[in-house]
C-alpha cells in the first residue's frame, strides 16, 4: 500500500513512518520545483487554512501562509491569539478545535504549552499541525530542515551531527533528533550541563541504536561535525531571569570556529537569533540558515497539501 497523510494531524516528529517522510520530502521537492517554475500551485484552491498563533511567530507563520496562498488556497489567521481570541476569555483549546474545523480546512497551532496541539486535535476533525507546542515539539521545523540537508548535503545517512545550545527547552531539536534517528546519523550534544537534552529523548534514541554523545565542548566537536545546528538559549522558558542571564551567551560561533571545523561543514539555525552566530559568519559558504528558512515553504506546502488529500 502507498503511504498517504491524507486526514492526519502533524504533532510530534516521531510518529513518521520512514515512507510517510519520503512521501513528504518528494512532494516539497515537486512543488518547489513547480513553483519555481510557474509561481504558484492551484492544488489548495477553494480550501482555507487557520493559523493560531499563542506564541510569537515570524517564520513559522509566513510559510505557512506564503505556503498556503502558493497552493491557491486561503488564509484565516488569528495573530495574537492569546490576547485577541477566545482563550482569553477561558476556552479550552478542544472547544477551539470543534469550532474551527466548521470554518478551515486545515489548522497550524503555536502554543506555549506542552501538548497543546495535541489538545486542538482531539477538538477538530480537520488535519491539525503543531507549529511548536512549548518545549515540546516542533515537527513541521524538522521536516524542513532534514530537507534542507539533504538538499545541502546531498543525503543524510552516515553523517555527523551537531545540536549545540538550549537542548533542554529548544522543541526544534527534540523534533530535529528523532527525525533524524531513522537515518544512520550520529549525535554530539552540546549544551551547558543546565541545558542538556532531556534524558528520555536520549534515552529513546539510544535505543534506537543511535550514537550520541554529550559534551560540553562545541570547538572539539565541529572537528568531527558534518551539519552545526545551533539554537537560541530559550529565554522565555526560564522561570528565573538570573537564570537566563547566566547562561545566555554560552556559545557563540565566529569565523574562527567555522574555519576550524571538519571541511565543508554546514551551520544550521532555526531562527530567530540572538547572539549565538556572529554576523561574519553569515558570508561563509557553510552558512546555510537563511536558505534554510526558505526551504519551509515547500516543505509546509506539501504538509498542507498531504494531510487535507490535495498532494
Ligand atoms: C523556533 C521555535 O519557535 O521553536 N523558531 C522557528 O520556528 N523557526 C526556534 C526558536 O524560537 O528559537
Amino acid at each position: 500500500m502507498t503511504s498517504s497523510l491524507k486526514g492526519k494531524d502533524i504533532i510530534r516528529a516521531d510518529q513518521f513512518a520512514p515512507e510517510e517522510i519520503a512521501l513528504i520530502m518528494e512532494t516539497a521537492a515537486r512543488f518547489e520545483s513547480v513553483m519555481r517554475a510557474e509561481g504558484r500551485l492551484l492544488n489548495m484552491a477553494g480550501r482555507v487554512l487557520a493559523t493560531l498563533f499563542y506564541e510569537p511567530s515570524t517564520r513559522t507563520r509566513l510559510s505557512f501562509e506564503t505556503a498556503m496562498l502558493r497552493l491557491g488556497g486561503q488564509v484565516l489567521s488569528v495573530a495574537e491569539a492569546k490576547t485577541s481570541s477566545s482563550a482569553a476569555k477561558g476556552e479550552t483549546l478542544f472547544d477551539t478545535g470543534k469550532m474551527i474545523e466548521g470554518y478551515a480546512d486545515v489548522a497550524v497551532i503555536r502554543h506555549p504549552v506542552t501538548g497543546s496541539a495535541q489538545e486542538l486535535a482531539d477538538g477538530a476533525a480537520i488535519p491539525v499541525l503543531n507549529g511548536g507546542d512549548g518545549a515540546g515539539q516542533h515537527p513541521t521545523q524538522a521536516l524542513l530542515d532534514l530537507y534542507t540537508i539533504r538538499k545541502e548535503k546531498g543525503g543524510v545517512e552516515g553523517l555527523t551531527i551537531t545540536l549545540a545550545g538550549d537542548l533542554k527547552n529548544g522543541r526544534t531539536v527534540h523534533s530535529l533528533s528523532q527525525l533524524l534517528a531513522n537515518f544512520g546519523v550520529r549525535f554530539n550534544f552540546v549544551a551547558p550541563d543546565a541545558l542538556a537534552m532531556p534524558a528520555e529523548i536520549t534515552a529513546g534514541l539510544r535505543e534506537r541504536g543511535v550514537k550520541v554523545q554529550e559534551t560540553t565542548d562545541l570547538a572539539a566537536a565541529l572537528a568531527q561535525t558534518d551539519v552545526l545546528y545551533m539554537t537560541r538559549i530559550q529565554k522565555e522558558r526560564f522561570s528565573d531571569p538570573a537564570e537566563y542571564e547566566q547562561l545566555k551567551g554560552a556559545y557563540v560561533l565566529d569565523a574562527a570556529l567555522v574555519n576550524g571545523a571538519k571541511p565543508g561543514m554546514i551551520v544550521l539555525h532555526p531562527l530567530p537569533r540572538v547572539d549565538e552566530i556572529k554576523k561574519e559568519v553569515d558570508d561563509l559558504p557553510g552558512a546555510a540558515y537563511f536558505r534554510q528558512a526558505a526551504n519551509g515553504v515547500p516543505v509546509r506546502m506539501a504538509l498542507l497539501a498531504l494531510t487535507t488529500g490535495r498532494e
